[in-house]
């Protein structure tokens, strides 16, 4: 595309008001728990997180969700705004991000009903009593004393973080935490004062806003994230919610507003999109909220890729300003590079929710294309190698190209034998329905190798002999892993799930999947919109099982509606013409599944490495990345390629 910067990208790049201060640009980083705290503080990985989001060129960071009372019980690498061992740290951050002309937003929440990380002896509060979808948690019922001492938490917390050089604060009032119960005829089933109406249900809203109005300056900002629609049956719809935060105006008037998605019910997976959503999949919801909000700066957020698909966002009237969360954490420079007319060195989100993965599970979040989430810039650029070696990379799957270009940014020379294609097995899985983001990884690391300089052999699969050609005082294995077809099912002619089953789509389609992980079930959707009937068999006890949180509950919806059936806790025991007999693992039943057409196999992943032998014989150092050490996921098999790259 051309253009200069100011047109291609007009409104990005337009500054604007913000209640009383001024914003550089229309890009916001939205709110992201990182996992980097420590004791419920801030820590130095977490100021240089906000540091290096701010520096790549965001008009605005908004902060990850900080907790305002112990109540909210937050796991230790979560912030808190009540302890003030952490004020100094948020004094850090803000004077951080602010230093680049960023404004910087505090995130303040509470949990409220939701467990996200144990389901001990927390004790959970909400408006009802009511369970948490996700923890199975009931809470306690709220006192009106209790929300009147949340309501001062807050106000604390926001005066806290004023005086500390925060230019305002975000009231997360989305995703099912406290104050959305609160807002929602889902999760709101009071009948006192805060409950029923409209003006019942955004009271405990409008009272911490008006806290926090006279706890802090006119010139403090106040944000709002709501419910824009919550996608759960008797929960709040567009309609509600722009009948909601006219209310909210009109007693306690917000700076901006923000309309998430989902709630902690099955559509808790809207509030981020995966790679299986269309790109800015709340664009006509967005407008159509915007012009609800009575002239309020609304910002969108949801699944908006890059930068043209920002400035794409906000001609079609849908926002003030856009907010791009998994893009800036792949790539935070975003911003800078789009502006200078980078874009093909902007290294693309992938939409896998690995982030999600790591936090649910207690651990810093970590990004598969972002190697440098929570590094400073210093810490992030290579370490240049003490002396340039050839290092020959073997393999030109996600690992292979990963190892090649680190290794090269170091100063080595790098050459890289794979075969016909790039991109190995993530290439084909792309291929699958609502995969395609895969391909986008795969293009900017073939750029990012070739900008580094490696040199690609692309041919056959390479041998002993083609390697030892190029004299390499290293070799990196990224030969991937290759599925051995079931072994009670040897020589019937079944297929690998990536090689795309042909044939006619009639009988029952039956997947083995020992592996079924997102791509298996894609595909299982896949062979449903062909098959009249589809089967999905795994052994263990559910499918999916370890897919984030977050995009699982998508993976669960998108089988439920293309009629999967799912069998649990089964394995394959053999195949009789049309018959496939199974057995339950539970119980070493058999069973069949009768009038088969397909069978396509996915079973757990077998290394190839077959080179490692024979190299290291030759008494060369040889490493093994990604599948061809112990197949895993994008995050470790790239996370891994890095590592050994920079021991070369
Ligand atoms: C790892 C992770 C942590 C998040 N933490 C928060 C949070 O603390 N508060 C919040 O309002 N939203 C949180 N979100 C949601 C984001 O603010 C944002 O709404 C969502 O990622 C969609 O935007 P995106 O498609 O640009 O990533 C989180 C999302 C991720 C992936």
């Amino acid at each position: 595309m051309s253009g200069a910067p100011a047109e291609r990208y007009e409104r990005l790049f337009t500054p604007m008001a913000l209640g009383r201060r001024e914003v550089k640009n229309r890009i916001a980083f939205p709110a992201m728990i990182t996992g980097l705290g420590a004791g419920n503080r801030p820590t130095e990985r977490t100021v240089a997180a906000y540091a290096r989001t701010a520096a790549g060129g965001a008009g605005m960071v908004v902060s990850e969700a900080l907790a305002v009372h112990p109540t909210s019980e937050p796991k230790p690498f979560a912030l808190v705004t009540y302890d003030p061992a952490g004020w100094d740290g948020f004094a850090r951050i803000a004077e951080a991000v602010e230093r680049e002309d960023c404004r910087m937003i505090g995130q303040l929440y509470h949990l409220g009903r939701s467990q996200l990380w144990t389901t001990g002896d927390a004790r959970p509060m909400g408006p009802s009593a009511l369970p948490d979808f996700y923890s199975g948690t009931m809470p306690r019922v709220m006192s009106h004393g209790d929300i009147a001492m949340l309501t001062e938490a807050f106000a604390h917390s926001a005066a806290m973080l004023a005086a500390r050089g925060f230019s305002g604060v975000e009231l997360h009032a989305a995703h099912g935490h406290l104050l959305s119960l609160f807002l929602s005829p889902w999760s709101n089933h009071r009948e006192d004062a805060y409950g029923g109406d409209v003006t019942g249900r955004t009271r405990f809203l409008r009272e911490v806003i008006e806290a926090i109005r006279a706890a802090t300056g006119p010139d403090f900002v106040v944000g709002l994230k709501m419910p824009g629609d919550e996608g759960v049956r008797g929960g709040l719809r567009p309609a509600d919610a722009a009948a909601l935060f006219t209310r909210v105006q009109e007693g306690a008037p917000v700076d901006y507003v923000c309309f998430a998605q989902g709630t902690i019910a099955p559509s808790f997976g809207d509030h981020v999109p995966d790679m299986h959503y269309p790109p800015t999949p709340y664009l006509d919801l967005q407008r159509e909220l915007r012009a609800a909000a009575g002239g309020v700066p609304v910002v969108a957020v949801g699944r908006v890729r890059s930068a043209a698909e920002a400035e794409t966002t906000l001609r079609s009237g849908a926002a003030d300003l856009v907010a791009l969360g998994r893009a800036l954490v792949a790539d935070p420079d975003l911003p800078r590079k789009a502006r200078a007319r980078q874009e093909e060195q902007i290294r693309p989100g992938v939409y896998c929710n690995a982030c999600w993965g790591e936090v649910h599970a207690g651990r810093p979040a970590a990004c598969p294309v972002n190697p440098g989430f929570g590094l400073t810039a210093q810490e992030a650029a290579p370490a240049a190698a003490a002396s340039a070696r050839r290092v020959t990379v073997v393999g030109g799957g996600v690992a292979g190209l990963e190892a090649a270009r680190a290794a090269a940014d170091r100063g080595h020379r790098v050459t890289l034998l794979a075969g016909p294609r790039l991109g190995g097995r993530t290439r084909a899985e792309s291929r699958l329905p609502g995969r395609g983001d895969l391909g986008r990884l795969v293009v900017s690391q073939e750029e990012a190798a070739r900008r580094a300089g490696v040199e690609v052999v692309l041919g056959a699969q390479a041998r002993e002999a083609d390697v030892l050609a190029t004299a390499p005082d290293a070799v990196v294995l990224a030969t991937g892993a290759r599925m051995r077809p079931p072994a009670a099912l040897v020589g019937t002619g079944i297929n690998d799930y990536l090689a795309t089953p042909a044939g006619p789509a009639s009988g029952t389609a039956v997947i083995l999947g020992e592996d079924d992980g997102a791509a298996v079930c894609a595909l299982a959707e896949l062979r449903a919109s062909r098959h009249p009937r589809t089967v999905l068999l795994t052994p263990r006890l559910a499918p999916a099982e370890t897919v984030p949180y977050t995009s699982r509950l998508g993976v669960h919806r998108r089988l439920s509606a293309a009629r999967v059936e799912v069998v649990t806790g089964a394995a394959a025991r053999g195949l009789d013409g049309t018959t496939l007999h199974y057995e339950n693992l539970f119980t070493g039943d058999p069973a069949t599944v009768d009038g088969v057409g397909q069978v396509v196999w996915a079973t757990a992943r077998i290394p190839v490495d077959d080179l490692y032998g024979p190299l290291r014989r030759r008494g060369l150092a040889v490493h093994r990345v990604g599948d061809a050490h112990a197949p895993a996921t994008l995050l470790t098999a790239l996370t891994q390629a890095r590592t050994v790259a920079e021991e070369l």
